[in-house]
């Protein structure tokens, strides 16, 4: 159970609000978004949560309350990208890590299973074999590539500790 220090800090977004959520933080002014936002990596730093990764509108940490979780923090004019994210998880139109909305330090935040990375933005390019390879290693299974990888930015996908093959970045879709 989450003492009650950290519920006060760390709450949940509940789908059904989501939208007005979204809408409330988008309107407020840059200067209190950036306040926060450097309130909330000031915080991370002090726990020592490991940054995992950046990306255009995202910073991901190693969650500070939740083992096997990361936290996935929105650059202060970035923050549509984590909702549209939770959305087109719950739509099931991919296979995708565990993840839900939380408010975090007052900013909108994604809270979701931590994944082996298969393929980053960075390193997209290798040949699709390599990827295959990669995954096989991982899940130890004769794998084969699925239709759905390649509807994915850049193949941002990963293998969850269970096993599975997820999308881990769905920011970008709508
Ligand atoms: N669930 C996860 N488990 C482990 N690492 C992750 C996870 N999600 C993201 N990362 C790491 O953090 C990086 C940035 O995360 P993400 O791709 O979600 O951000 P973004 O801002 O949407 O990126 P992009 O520029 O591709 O739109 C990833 O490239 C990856 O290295
Ligand atoms: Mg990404």
């Amino acid at each position: 159970m989450p003492s009650p220090k950290k519920k006060i800090f760390c709450r949940e977004i509940k789908p059904h609000l989501e939208q007005k959520a979204e809408a409330a933080y988008c309107s407020l002014p840059r200067t209190l978004l950036e306040k926060r936002y450097k309130r909330l990596i000031k915080f991370l730093e002090s726990k020592q949560s490991e940054k995992l990764g950046q990306g255009c509108s995202r910073e991901v940490f190693i969650h500070p309350f939740k083992k096997g979780w990361v936290i996935k923090v929105p650059f202060p004019g970035s923050l549509r990208a984590n909702f549209g994210e939770v959305r087109t998880a719950r739509s099931g139109r991919y296979p995708t890590a565990k993840c839900r909305m939380v408010s975090l330090f007052d900013l909108p935040c994604v809270e979701m299973e931590r994944v082996e990375i298969i393929s980053t933005p960075a390193d997209f390019g290798i040949r699709r074999e390599a990827e295959l390879a990669k995954i096989r290693a991982m899940t130890g299974k004769k794998a084969r590539w699925q239709d759905w990888f390649d509807e994915i930015d850049c193949h941002q996908i990963g293998v969850t500790k269970a096993g599975k093959i997820v999308a881990y970045d769905l920011g970008d879709k709508r």
